[in-house]
C-alpha cells in the first residue's frame, strides 16, 4: 500500500476554533479523521503530522523521507516565506501537494505567493477541509502515474 505523509503548520492545530469564517468549522483531528477514511477507500496509508515551527516541519519531511511515497503538506503562514521547507521539500524527491483550506489567491496581497508551491506538483486552494480529500485523491493519480 502507497504511504503519504501529511504534514500541517503552524495555528493549524487550532481549526474549528480558530476564525472560522476563513478556515471553516472542522477541527484537524476531524480532518485527519475524514482522510483516514478517505485513504482507506483509496488503498493509502497515511501519518498525520502538525507543528507550529519550521524547524519542527522540516524534521518531519526529513524522518519519514524514506516512509513516504508522496507528501500532503499545509505550511500555513509558513507558505509564503519558508524557502527551508521548499528546500526540504525538493531535498527529499517525493511527489508533494501543497494544500490551502483557504483560497490564498483571493486574500490579502502576502498571501498571494507560495514560496513552497514551486516544490510541488501542484496546489489545491480553497475547499477548506475538502482540499485534504482532494489532494488524498491527487495523491492516488500521481502514484499510480497518471499525474508526474
Ligand atoms: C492557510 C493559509 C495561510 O495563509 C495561513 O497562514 C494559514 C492557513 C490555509 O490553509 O488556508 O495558516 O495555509
Amino acid at each position: 500500500m502507497p504511504n503519504i505523509l501529511v504534514v500541517n503548520g503552524p495555528n493549524l492545530n487550532l481549526l474549528g476554533d480558530r476564525e472560522p469564517n476563513v478556515y471553516g468549522a472542522a477541527s484537524l483531528s476531524e480532518i485527519v479523521a475524514a482522510m483516514e477514511t478517505e485513504a482507506e477507500r483509496l488503498g493509502l496509508k497515511m501519518r498525520a503530522y502538525q507543528s507550529n515551527s519550521e524547524g519542527g516541519i522540516i524534521d518531519i519531511i526529513h524522518n519519514e523521507r524514506g516512509w513516504a511515497d508522496a507528501i500532503i503538506i499545509n505550511p500555513a503562514g509558513y507558505t509564503h516565506t519558508s524557502v527551508a521547507i521548499a528546500d526540504a521539500i525538493r531535498a527529499v524527491r517525493l511527489p508533494t501537494i501543497e494544500v490551502h483550506l483557504s483560497n490564498i489567491h483571493a486574500r490579502e496581497e502576502f498571501r498571494n505567493r507560495s514560496v513552497t508551491a514551486s516544490a510541488c506538483i501542484g496546489q489545491i486552494s480553497g475547499f477548506l477541509s475538502y482540499s485534504y480529500i482532494l489532494a488524498l485523491r491527487a495523491a492516488k493519480e500521481i502514484i499510480e502515474g497518471r499525474i508526474s
